[in-house]
């Protein structure tokens, strides 16, 4: 087991590529279950959960290459083996397989997924959809079993704007017969992402990225290729990043438009942004100023940059609100970034800080993954050595994060951790 060390306090300067898109990734990759042959995905994310989708498909028979981050997939012999437990319960994103089975072999078993702990997380919706599409769906021992003699058309109303649901509604339904009609989804753009792979492989499908997507059945899904969008989370941490310890950072392979409630914000602090093709420079303005954020589903400002947007806040002179809509418990990283200086108070779904704090090096633990991208900031801008344990979070969704910010001049280094380290760690 590893931890993170990082020696803060200096600035960063230089270039940062961004990779594909972690939450694109983890459906895109299922979605192979769907197509009759080869399937290949180009620019995919070197990070454990594509790993960990990999094995799963693995084991229900799929033959998979996968290099260089171009995977290709053939789905030819796969069966609708159960996966009640094991890799399943690892991620979140496992969910992904109830929808894609669901639509290509009208049955399923797959363990309730585990992933990133930010309070309760229903998969409602998912279920209320795959029943509206003629599915029998039940809870057994932890395992949820999905059966269908055939699947049709139908319309769903989401009561919550889910990005999950509406992925695992269209997957379900692009083999069903007849129409179907998503109202009230969401409109990330992952959610256009699969919704252009499916495309590719023949599917039938309007309106991904508005709120209203309509679907029409068709018989068979065929192989093709198929590139990754860029990751906005990843390239929203590096901006933050760069504000927060930047003389001047290139963020390099990013789609602004993206990013565009991030950008806002930034500028609103006095950060200077300037976007180009696929590349945004950020340089830190001479003062920041204190700023609220509200996450909100996309365009909103992204509940996955909450948490690094923290970091950078207790830097700003003066009080800064974040309020959480999406998840009103995802603030495991204060405490934390408490024990480095930081002053900052949970009231509700709100965090306060008071800033500036100069923030110290301190032994600190990621609780999920957007924790341990905001303590890695912190580390950056703290005086002295953090150590940050939980590094299977963070491995779960950055990938090479240290050498890419070792690129940018940073200090950051891995080190094993001594037996009495995990032992502390586990309590
Ligand atoms: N919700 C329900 N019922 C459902 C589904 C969701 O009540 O059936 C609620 C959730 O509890 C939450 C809200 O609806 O309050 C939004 O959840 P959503 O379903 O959109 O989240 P998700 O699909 O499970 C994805 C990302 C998360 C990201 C959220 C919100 C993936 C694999 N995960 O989760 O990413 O925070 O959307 O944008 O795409 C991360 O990358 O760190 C991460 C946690």
């Amino acid at each position: 087991m590893e931890k993170l060390k990082i020696a803060g306090g200096y600035p960063l300067q230089g270039s940062i590529r961004v990779s594909g898109a972690k939450n694109s990734a983890v459906a895109l990759i299922p979605a192979t279950i769907l197509a009759d042959s080869t399937v290949t995905i180009e620019g995919l994310p070197d990070i454990s959960d594509v790993q960990m989708l990999k094995a799963l498909l693995e084991e229900i028979g799929g033959e998979i290459d996968f290099r260089d981050g171009e995977m290709t997939v053939d789905p030819s012999k796969m069966i609708s083996m159960p996966l009640p437990n094991g890799r399943v319960k690892k991620l979140r994103a496992s969910y992904y397989l109830m929808g894609a089975m669901l639509g290509k072999f009208k049955k399923a078993v797959i363990g309730l997924p585990g992933g990133c702990h930010l309070g309760p997380r229903p998969i409602d919706q998912h279920i209320k959809g795959f029943e509206a599409l003629g599915a029998q769906v039940t809870n057994e021992q932890g395992a949820i079993y999905l059966r269908a003699d055939e699947l049709r058309g139908a319309k769903i109303y989401l009561d919550v704007v889910s990005v999950g649901a509406t992925i695992n509604i269209m997957l379900a339904a692009v083999l069903a017969k007849g129409r179907t009609v998503i109202e009230n989804a969401a409109k990330e753009p992952e959610i256009i992402d699969v919704a252009t792979l499916l495309t590719n492989m023949g599917a039938r499908i309007k309106g991904a990225g508005t709120d209203v997507i309509r679907i029409d059945g068709v018989e068979k899904l065929n192989g093709c290729r198929h590139t990754i969008i860029p990751d906005r989370i990843e390239a929203g941490t590096f901006m933050i990043m760069a504000a927060a310890v930047g003389q001047g950072i290139i963020i390099d392979n990013v789609i602004a438009q993206h990013v565009e409630s991030l950008i806002a914000k930034l500028r609103e602090m006095g950060v200077n942004i300037e976007t180009g093709d696929d590349q945004i420079f950020v340089s830190p303005g001479s003062q920041l100023k204190s700023v609220d954020i509200k996450t909100l589903v996309y365009p909103g400002f992204p509940t996955d940059l909450q948490q690094p947007f923290t970091s950078l806040l207790t830097k700003t002179t003066g009080s800064s609100m974040v309020t959480d809509t999406i998840y009103g418990a995802r603030f495991k990283h204060i405490d934390e970034l408490r024990r480095m200086n930081a002053a900052i108070k949970v009231e509700g779904r709100a965090a306060i800080i008071n800033g500036p704090a100069q923030l110290q090096g301190a032994k600190v633990k990621a609780s999920d993954l957007r924790a341990g991208a905001a303590l890695v900031i912190a580390g950056l801008m703290a005086e002295g050595i953090t150590e940050v344990t939980g590094l299977e979070h963070i491995d779960r969704g950055y990938s090479h994060l240290v050498e890419k910010l070792s690129g940018l001049g940073a200090t950051i280094w891995r080190e094993e951790m001594t037996v009495e380290e995990i032992e502390q760690f586990k309590n």
